[in-house]
């Protein structure tokens, strides 16, 4: 029996499973180990002692060492295969990166907290008056329309602009107020290369006495001095139910250089904002006393700012969330 435990034990292959080994070694012996078990009870007082020794000896002096010998090749085998390899060169970590839109909110957020501006949010599901009432759009503004508006119910929707904010921020605090509002809107449009059913806007608001339309012009251009390096800026009337007057900020474009090219569709400008003079009714609305408050306000989309900052072709490159476009802001 001892012959073939260490037979069997000494040509066991190193890969093997210690438990695999185990059982073919039982599988050979067990049956004759119990047969001479039963066979020595069976014994006379005076021989078991010295037969009893002899099977005790086959266990720990043939069978145990054998098996100890099996599990150190066993173990050099594996440490063999294990062997660190300090030539190998390291593994390449992975970067998270944000996101082109909240690189480009997190900088604008930034330039304007320089210019001493706080930060502030507001609801995205709003009721009738906050999006529009409060912001003096007439009762039968086309932009209250079904189809251009998300509503939620009878008197909720999804806000259209961040401007509602402008209202709930005025409610709560007193003039001067300075405060810089990022987040996300609502609009009844279909995914196209330009259009997004949702997208984030930055609203801008500065209530105080005697603000005046220089204090708009001159913090907005001084804005787009920051963010786009030495920006020309042109302002263009325009309107809003909101602001009076109004009106839209281009910057020269930064692909061509306001030559024209396909970005700025040949004008040479690129449309960043829309803005204007808080209309007396809004600020009326919200609790502040027109007669001795002025202020302006500004709205944009950063999306559209990291299109053309990054020269996007289409919008929904910003929604896919594919990591191959997404690594390249890392
Ligand atoms: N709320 C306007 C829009 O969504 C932008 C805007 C904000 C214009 C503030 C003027 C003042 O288009």
């Amino acid at each position: 029996i001892g012959e073939e435990a260490r037979d069997i034990l000494g040509a066991a292959d190193p890969g093997e499973r210690l438990d695999a080994v185990k059982g073919r070694l039982n599988a050979a012996i067990a049956d004759r180990l119990t047969a001479l078990q039963r066979a020595l009870g069976k014994l006379p007082h005076d021989n078991r002692r010295d037969a009893g020794q002899a099977f005790n000896h086959l266990k720990t002096a043939v069978i145990d060492p054998a098996l100890a010998e099996f599990q150190q090749r066993q173990a050099a085998a594996k440490g063999a295969g294990e062997r660190v390899d300090l030539s190998l060169p390291a593994r390449e970590a992975w970067r998270g990166a944000r996101h082109p839109v909240t690189q480009v909110v997190d900088e604008i957020v930034g330039i304007f907290r320089e210019l001493g501006f706080t930060v502030a949010a507001g609801p995205e599901a709003e009721t009738p008056w906050y999006n529009f009432g409060s912001l003096n759009f007439p009762a039968d503004h086309p932009a209250m329309e079904l189809h251009d508006t998300l509503y939620l119910g009878q008197d909720a929707l999804l806000r259209t602009h961040t401007s509602p904010v402008q209202t709930r921020t005025l409610q709560r605090f007193e003039p001067p107020v300075r405060v810089l509002i990022p987040g996300n809107v609502y609009r009844r449009d279909f995914f196209d290369p330009s259009h997004a059913p949702a997208f984030m806007q930055i609203e801008g608001l500065a209530v105080d006495e005697g603000i005046s339309f220089v204090d708009l012009k001159s913090t907005l251009s001084e804005f787009a001095r920051r963010f786009f390096g030495s920006a020309v800026t042109r302002f263009r009337p325009s309107f809003f139910p909101f602001t009076e007057p109004s009106a839209e900020m281009d910057v020269q474009c930064l692909l061509c250089g306001g030559s024209g090219c396909a970005g700025c569709k040949g004008t040479g400008w690129m449309e960043i904002l829309g803005s204007g003079m808080v209309h007396p009714a809004v600020l009326e609305a919200a609790g502040v006393d027109s007669e001795r408050y002025t202020g302006w306000a500004f709205g944009m989309g950063p999306g559209r700012i990291a299109m053309l900052r990054f020269g996007l072709p289409d919008i929904r490159l910003l929604y896919d969330s594919d990591v191959r476009f997404l690594e390249q802001f890392a």
